[in-house]
């Protein structure tokens, strides 16, 4: 038995899909805890893609327990099409849960969030657009819709008499755009509720029950520590908690029952959206990591957006394996560093005001703002790294840019993936079964 908890370590698109879907072969049951449809989950089985947004990548195994927890925001409109995509393609959906207490992101949610990053010029923070802030805005003011609420005529029915006229007033008069007619949402929202109705539960209930049956628990993260709203490079975040701590209180799970944190990072780093990113190369460098053309390319899974792309930053690695207690790392994409001359790794920052040095960060606004990246630079390894299948066949370089990776980090690289496949992972050691450290030196 164990429960594993998979959290991007960087600023989301890590590659968390591949090693969940790694994972989940031996879980019970895969939890989606926050988040909604802004994430973007890719993983390629036997060549061909699938794209998850809404559902944990776990449905790609027959007999697996799949749940939506009750920390995530769920657009019931996104959630239909995309199972009805996915079990066209033959997956299987007996297994899926879908928490009763999970907020639901209405039609006025996804306006509202297009129509305030217009609005913001300047400060904008480059949403997905998927309703995602003002859905947990409105949980936080207790004014949002549960998926328990579709399912029940008058409760819905109440909800939206009271809350569609307060946001057609934000719409009609802040923005200037067209009102939301209570008739047409409360039916359309009402047939969503019966069509999502077979697999609402308390999915809390679940996994607590899993627990004592020492099943095997496979939290799937979405978005990165740096996009987390308390945590990450605030206000350039998501509106969830995608580090680790968020997996307790998004599954309704207490923190004793969780036995690793796997943290993924890319081999280098990507962004996507607006925000700091120290390490950016936006030149040659930064073209040559995106991989325009090929399956992999750094374009945004939701969005369609070019992803920012630059090196491997070790403070941001630093922070993540304080944010989560990392217990290991899962690098990916090893395999783009293959054709670089020299490949950089970001060791501290310097103080562009003010000349200092750090290798940790207290504040992520003004300390990255400021931050100018001091790298080490390594000699690139310039020969294939795809058809690697354990450690001793990478490229000596290959395997000193991993070894310096998990020293400056101080935890092990337990998993290296060289490619989208399946197979293309390496295995350095049992990421779940392996000595459990004790956390020393980090960021003291
Ligand atoms: P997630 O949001 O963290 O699950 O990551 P995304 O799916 O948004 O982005 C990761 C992209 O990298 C996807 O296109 C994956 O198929 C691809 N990918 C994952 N691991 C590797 C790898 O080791 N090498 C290469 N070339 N592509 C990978
Ligand atoms: P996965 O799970 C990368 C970014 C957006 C924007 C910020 C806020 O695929 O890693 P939001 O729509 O959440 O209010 O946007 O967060 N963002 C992501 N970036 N991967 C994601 O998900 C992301 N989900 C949101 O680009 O900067
Ligand atoms: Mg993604």
């Amino acid at each position: 038995m164990a429960n594993v908890i998979v959290v991007g370590a960087q600023f989301g698109d890590e590659g968390k899909a591949k090693v969940t879907d790694l994972l989940s072969r031996n879980a019970d049951i895969v939890v989606r805890y926050q988040g909604g449809a802004n994430a973007g989950h890719t993983v390629v089985v036997d060549g061909d893609t699938f794209k998850f947004h809404l559902i944990p990548s776990g449905i790609l195994y027959k007999g697996k327990t799949c749940v939506l927890g009750p920390g995530m925001v769920i657009d019931p409109k996104a959630f239909v099409k995309e199972l009805k995509g996915l079990t066209d393609r033959g997956l299987d959906d007996s297994g899926l849960k879908v928490s009763n207490t999970a907020h639901v992101t209405m039609p006025y949610h996804l306006a509202i969030d297009a129509a305030d990053e217009e609005s913001r010029g300047d400060h904008k923070i480059g949403t997905t657009k998927r309703g995602i802030g003002p859905t947990y805005a409105d949980k936080c003011s207790r004014s949002g819709i549960r998926i328990e609420d579709l399912l029940d005529a008058k409760v819905l029915r109440g909800k939206l008499e009271w809350l569609v006229p307060k946001k057609n007033i934000i719409l009609e008069r802040l923005y200037n755009l067209p009102p939301f007619d209570v008739d047409a949402v409360y039916e359309e929202y009402l047939d969503y509720g019966k069509q999502m109705a077979k697999y609402v539960c308390d999915t809390s209930a679940i996994i607590f029950n899993a627990v004592q049956e020492r099943k095997n628990i496979l939290f799937e993260g979405a978005q990165g520590t740096l996009l987390d709203l308390d945590h990450g490079s605030y206000p350039y975040v998501t509106s969830s908690n995608p580090s680790a701590g968020g997996a307790c209180t998004g599954a309704g799970i207490g923190p004793t029952i969780i036995d690793r944190v796997i943290g993924v990072s890319k081999a280098f780093m990507t962004r996507v959206g607006e925000g700091p990113f120290p390490t950016e190369q936006e030149g040659k460098i930064g073209e040559d990591l995106r991989q325009v053309g090929k399956a992999w390319a750094e374009v945004g899974v939701t969005t369609g957006r070019p992803r920012r792309c630059g090196w491997f930053d070790t403070v941001i690695g630093r922070y993540a394996v304080r944010i989560n207690g990392l217990d290991c790392l899962a690098i990916t994409k090893l395999d783009v560093l293959d054709e670089f001359d020299e490949i950089q790794v970001c060791v501290g920052y310097r103080n562009k005001q003010n000349g200092s040095i750090i290798k940790n960060i207290s504040s992520l606004a003004g300390e990255f703002r400021d931050a100018e990246p001091i790298y080490e630079t390594f000699k690139g390894w310039k020969e294939s790294t795809s058809q690697c299948r354990s450690f001793k066949d990478l490229p000596k370089q290959a395997q000193r840019y991993l070894d310096f990776i998990a020293g400056e980090l101080e935890v092990p690289v337990a998993i290296v993936s060289v490619g989208p496949m399946r197979d293309q992972t390496i295995i350095i050691e049992d990421p779940i079964h392996g000595p459990k450290r004790v956390l020393t030196h980090v960021n003291n």
